[in-house]
């Protein structure tokens, strides 16, 4: 498997859990929490592990960082957005426009990396990078996914704070980002 396949792969079950989402009526609104809780899950380690492993490698190769910076400006304004999806009441019709947007925004910017930014790092990669790619963005958005990353750094920081204020830091990770 290259990087390619395993970016394109998670790209699928966002915009699968993005089409379920609009299939949803306004009197599923406990449906529609789980269903954007289940994007968020997915959206958020996918993101991740794809500015570090993909985008940072692309701007060291590519030999010029517009694509990254494109691609972490997008991803920011999607985070934003899944946000205010977030704070909105699925019952409100509100709630209806604002996935809207969402999904326009997630689908325009997958649409453009499986193109632009794919065939830029085809260019600048061999296959052989692109395999070991592959790994380290499964590993990584796995390690993102369990918690496992951000629990051993709020471990490490509990050592730091003095011991009465310790205590908050310890099972914080199981908290969404
Ligand atoms: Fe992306
Ligand atoms: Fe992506």
């Amino acid at each position: 498997m290259l990087i390619y396949d395993a970016l394109k792969e998670d790209h699928d079950t966002l915009r699968r859990i993005l089409q379920t989402l609009d299939e949803t009526t306004s009197g599923a609104g406990t449906r529609r929490l789980e269903l954007v809780e289940e994007l968020r899950e997915e959206l958020i380690a996918h993101a991740r592990a794809e500015e570090k492993i993909f985008y940072d490698t692309l701007k060291e190769t590519d030999g010029t960082e517009d694509l990254a910076l494109e691609g972490y400006g997008e991803h920011s304004t999607i985070e934003s957005l899944l946000r205010e999806l977030e704070l909105t009441d699925p019952s409100h019709p509100r709630w209806e426009t604002k996935l809207e947007s969402l999904r326009r925004n997630v689908e325009h910017h997958l649409d453009e990396e499986e193109t632009t930014t794919f065939e830029c790092a085809r260019r600048n990669l061999t296959p052989e990078e692109a395999a070991m790619m592959a790994n380290a963005y499964l590993n990584l958005k796995d390690q993102i996914k369990s918690g496992s990353l951000l629990h051993s750094a709020l471990e490490t920081i509990a050592h730091y704070m003095p011991a009465r204020f310790s205590r908050r830091f310890h099972g914080l990770s199981r908290q969404p980002f």
